[in-house]
């Protein structure tokens, strides 16, 4: 092998403690199935990801701009023009610099191709993007700042979004329907709005961070909550919460196991029969990370029948009840209304938590596949983890960008069982079904524990019709034809005082790898390349056969094989010098 990549090999060897394995990803993956799409222009700030079901277009959003990237097509993300500054064009002080900014960035619903909204010095105009690619049915709405990083939600022809410590508000068409919040104590980050479903279709709920500042000593205290609202609320009367909410209630929920988890991070959804699923990420003030799941049939009864934590309940109506006017409620209603009504029981979660120790995750998403869950959370260091949810299992490692990338955005599409990943200026897509990354070998391929891969008895694959559930199952030999590993090894001759080294691919970093030769067994030096032996300076003892064997929740399996034979009659080589010589007899001839 060559002299230089052995050098190489051996300045970037590590030793790695296999202590603590099982909280690493059992698997990185840097490039395959990997996907990159850049933007001539490096300093875009992006920071929204939407996509549109029906063409399968991914719309990539910064405040200044907008991309749209067709997946199937492979093409460079298109430029999307906007026109942003119309309005402002006649002024001619402004016409250089457009001020506008895209403030809201969503999902087209009815056919059309996005929502999109743009605001400039308090007044915000939003759209249709439709499938000609021109704003339709837009409307103005003065006095109101949105931001495109806010989260936001259509219910019909209403607009709810978010504000940070302010809370939520409404607007469409017609001004007599925006409704705004009233100004909280607490710094609030709004993480997700859902519209509620089947009997509870009439109402809306917001999850948030609130974030409560002592005064004595500094120190802050978090508290996770989701709050109720209805979609048909007009706001108080005249004299009080007029244009204001007049059904939110709010409770609180609880994350923990000894200890309690209350910094909520991200909030993902998943629709399961009849139900849906909110999982929410947490982290701690020691910095480990957490996910607890709650389903929205708990939450509804707790809005429903809880008792609230108040000793002044209005008597002859449920606050939060949805009425056809909330205008003529009573001054008593409205009055307990303004208080922010707070319900006594918390929303427990389904399971204890899921714990991650040292992680920092930033975003969560879930997909359901072949009747298992999996997470997929971004991590501070700029990768995404790949996660089975029970038991919690760390199934792979991508790592799409350089170290220390800043993600700004995920978002999973389902359908075609990819991860699109943003960062402020490059969009990554990762394939989820790229399987032959676990080998391909039926051993490896069960222990991958990859619910979008199974062993369809020749490949590692999305496709396998019947995979193959149990690792007993696997047949060995076919196992054993497909690495190439037989009886017999090419020998490999080489010279006597050499250096040399014999490298063990490692894809499991939940396994051990060890060399054998003879009846010796050896520890892999570990570098980036694999587990490797390594021989300073070969002579007889070196000689003979290397076997590299993996040994994974009790599966053993060799990974490959090395003969080694030192070449005895060095006389014979033809060295360069040596070469010379005869070129030169044979030329005098
Ligand atoms: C899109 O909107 C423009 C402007 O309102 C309109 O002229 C056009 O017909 C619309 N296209 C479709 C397909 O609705
Ligand atoms: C948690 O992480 C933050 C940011 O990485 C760091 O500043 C802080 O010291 C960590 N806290 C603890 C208790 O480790
Ligand atoms: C919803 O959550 C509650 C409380 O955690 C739990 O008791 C209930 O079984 C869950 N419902 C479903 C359908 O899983
Ligand atoms: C061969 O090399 C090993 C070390 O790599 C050394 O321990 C051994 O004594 C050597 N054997 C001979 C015959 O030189």
């Amino acid at each position: 092998m060559d002299l230089r990549l052995f050098c190489v090999l051996f300045i970037c060897i590590s030793y790695v403690s296999s202590s603590k394995l099982h909280y690493d990803a059992r698997v990185m993956v840097n490039k395959e199935g990997i996907t990159r799409f850049s933007f001539e222009n490096n300093n875009i700030n992006l920071v929204k990801l939407v996509r549109t079901s029906g063409n399968n277009i991914i719309w990539v959003g910064g405040p200044k701009i907008l991309y749209s990237i067709s997946p199937t097509q492979a093409s460079k993300p298109h430029q999307v023009n906007v026109p942003l500054c119309q309005d402002e064009s006649k002024d001619s002080d402004k016409s250089q610099h457009c001020s506008h900014r895209i403030s809201v960035l969503r999902e087209g619903v009815d056919g059309n191709l996005l929502f999109i909204c743009r605001s400039y010095d308090g007044n915000t105009v939003c759209c249709n993007l439709n499938s000609s690619y021109s704003l339709d049915n837009c409307f103005t709405s003065d006095n109101y700042v949105l931001y495109i990083n806010e989260p936001s939600l259509l219910v019909g022809n209403m607009l709810y979004f978010t504000k940070p410590d302010e809370g939520l508000f409404r607007i469409n068409n017609n001004k007599h329907d925006n409704i705004w919040s009233q100004p909280s104590q607490a710094e609030q980050t709004y993480l997700k709005l859902i519209a509620g479903k089947g009997q509870h279709k009439d109402k809306v709920y917001s999850f948030f961070a609130e974030k409560h500042k002592s005064k004595d000593d500094e120190s802050e205290r978090w508290i996770p909550r989701v709050s109720q609202s209805c979609t048909n609320d007009r706001g108080g009367s005249k004299s009080l919460l007029q244009s204001s909410w007049t059904s939110v209630i709010y409770t609180r929920l609880f994350c923990g196991r000894g200890n309690e988890f209350t910094q909520m991070i991200d909030v993902a959804t998943l629709d399961t029969d009849g139900d849906t699923k909110i999982y929410a990420l947490f982290r701690n003030y020691w910095n480990m990370s957490a996910v607890c799941v709650y389903n929205m049939t708990e939450i509804s009864r707790i809005f429903t029948s809880s008792e609230f934590n108040s000793d002044k309940v209005p008597a002859n109506h449920r606050p939060g009840t949805c009425v056809e006017d909330s205008t003529r409620l009573s001054s008593e209603v409205l009055g307990f209304m303004k208080e922010r009504p707070e319900m006594k029981d918390w929303v427990m979660p389904e399971n204890g938590p899921l714990l991650f120790r040292h992680r920092h995750y930033t975003h969560i998403q879930v997909d359901r596949v072949q009747d298992h869950t999996v997470l997929l959370l971004s991590l501070e260091s700029g990768g995404v983890h790949k996660v089975l949810e029970e038991p919690v299992f760390v199934i792979a490692e991508y790592l799409p960008f350089p170290r220390g990338t800043h993600i700004t955005s995920m978002l999973l599409d389902a359908s075609e069982r990819r991860l699109y990943v943003s960062s402020s200026n490059e969009v990554v897509q990762i394939d989820l079904q790229r399987c032959h990354v676990y080998g391909d070998e039926c051993i490896g391929c069960i222990l991958s524990r990859d619910p979008y891969c199974g062993w369809d008895r020749l490949h590692c694959t999305s496709r396998a019709k019947n995979p193959v559930q149990d690792i007993r199952n696997c047949e060995p030999e076919a196992a054993l034809s497909k690495t190439g590993i037989s009886d017999k090894p090419p020998v490999d001759h080489i010279s006597p005082s050499s250096k040399h080294f014999l490298l063990c691919p490692v894809t499991s970093r939940h396994a051990t790898y060890h060399w054998y030769h003879g009846k010796t067994r050896e520890e892999c030096v570990h570098s980036d390349q694999g587990c490797l032996y390594l021989i300073d300076s070969m002579n007889e003892t070196h000689e003979g056969e290397y076997i590299c064997v993996s040994s994974e929740e009790g599966f053993q399996r060799t990974v490959t094989q090395y003969k080694l034979s030192m070449s005895r009659s060095d006389a014979l080589r033809l060295t360069p010098a040596l070469l010379l010589l005869l070129t030169a007899l044979l030329l005098t001839f």
